[in-house]
C-alpha cells in the first residue's frame, strides 16, 4: 500500500500492477485516514471507499461483475457508475459508494481527494 499527495489529486499505486491484479486497497491519510478500493473495470480505474454504505464492512472482496459491486455481507449490490444501489437481487436501506474520480499519469493511478458527488 501506497500514497502520496499530488494537488488535489493522490498517486497511490502502480497502473500496470492494478491492471495485472485487477483490485488493490490503498491506505490514504488526505483529508483523513481512510481506505480506498481500486477495481480495473473494463479497461478503467475505478475507485470506491472500502467502506460498504450498508453495514460499513470492508468491500476488499466484493464481487464486481461488469458495473456492479456486490458485497458479500448481505448481498447488496450497487452500480459502479452512479454508486447507487441496485434493485436485485436483495434491497436494503443504505446510501451510495462513496465514489472518486480517477486518472492514470505517467503509468500512476491518481485518485481525487474530493469524492464525486
Ligand atoms: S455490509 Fe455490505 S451489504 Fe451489508
Amino acid at each position: 500500500m501506497e500514497s502520496g499527495s499530488v494537488g488535489a489529486w493522490l498517486d497511490v499505486a502502480d497502473a500496470r500492477e492494478l491492471q495485472h491484479l485487477r483490485r488493490l486497497v490503498v491506505s490514504v491519510t488526505e483529508p483523513d485516514e481512510h481506505e480506498i478500493l481500486l477495481l480495473w473495470v473494463r479497461g478503467r480505474v475505478v475507485a470506491v471507499e472500502n467502506v460498504c454504505p450498508h453495514a460499513a464492512s470492508a468491500l476488499t472482496d466484493a464481487k464486481v461483475s461488469r458495473r456492479t459491486l456486490t458485497c458479500r455481507v448481505h448481498g447488496l449490490s450497487f452500480d459502479l457508475t452512479s454508486g447507487r444501489q441496485r434493485r436485485r437481487p436483495y434491497q436494503a436501506a443504505a446510501g451510495p459508494l462513496t465514489r472518486f474520480g480517477t486518472r492514470i499519469d505517467a503509468g500512476r493511478v491518481q485518485v481525487e481527494l474530493s469524492p464525486l458527488p
